[in-house]
């Protein structure tokens, strides 16, 4: 119904891997009917954004169910970590929960960049290649789980591989390396875990734009518009 009015292209298409980009598709906007236009707002598909949206809003009506995220950042807690590490904890598979898979330390660290410490984005961005890598000095170990997910032979390639050599040098190396340690799947499955546990530490290490994110003219602030508006035309 709603396409009647409005086509929603895939914004998507080039990027997804779901096609070879390079072969050309049909361009659906070309044969528009009369009264019908491309979108350039709100998808109705997705759940309506507040016009200053904050961080929870983000994972209100945008991302992913939080409860890995959550976890870690319990884990973290638990062990009596300071606040950036839980902070980092929290977020550091942001990029997953909301925008794409691939290269997510980067994208997640990016994201959060200029609302959280410095230390914090740093962690999550090396936490993509510190994965990899085991520090016996901390009890961790390669993850079983990707033994199974990417075979016993998958070797990291070699730009993950200096990523490592890199982060293990840097003075924050141990903030990313707990998020190694508490970034696991494990949980008393009885406990409920939920963002209002976490609101005074996000509250103090996550600087939340008066403007929204989105809107606030930030260097990613367009990433969040993309979350926001995901299939706008331009
Ligand atoms: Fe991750
Ligand atoms: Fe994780």
């Amino acid at each position: 119904m709603a396409e009647l009015e409005r086509l929603v292209d895939r914004s998507v298409l080039f990027t997804s891997g779901d096609r070879d980009p390079t072969e050309p598709v049909p361009m659906r906007f070309k044969t528009l009917a009369p009264e019908q236009h491309v979108l350039m707002g709100d998808d109705p598909r997705l759940k309506k954004m507040p016009p200053q949206p904050t961080l929870m809003d983000f994972f209100r009506l945008r991302f992913a169910p939080a409860h890995h995220l959550l976890q870690s950042a319990t884990h973290a807690r638990k062990a009596g970590m300071n606040e950036k590490v839980i902070t980092a904890c929290l977020l550091h598979d942001i990029a997953i929960l909301g925008f794409i898979r691939a290269d997510h330390g980067y994208w997640g660290a990016q994201l959060v960049e200029p609302y959280v410490d410095e230390e914090v984005s740093w962690a999550i961005r090396a936490h993509q290649a510190l994965r990899f890598f085991p520090d016996e000095s901390v009890g961790y170990t390669y993850p079983e789980m990707y033994v199974r997910l990417f075979g016993a032979d998958y070797k990291p390639e070699p730009y993950v591989e200096e990523a490592y050599r890199r982060a293990r040098k840097h003075k924050w190396y141990m903030t990313a390396r707990m998020i190694t340690v508490y970034d696991v799947y494990s949980f008393d499955a009885a406990a409920t875990v939920n963002f209002d546990d976490f609101a005074d530490i996000l509250g103090r290490n996550f600087n939340q734009p008066d403007e929204g994110l989105g809107f606030d003219n930030s260097p990613v602030a367009h990433m969040w518009r993309t979350i926001i508006w995901p299939t706008k035309f331009l």
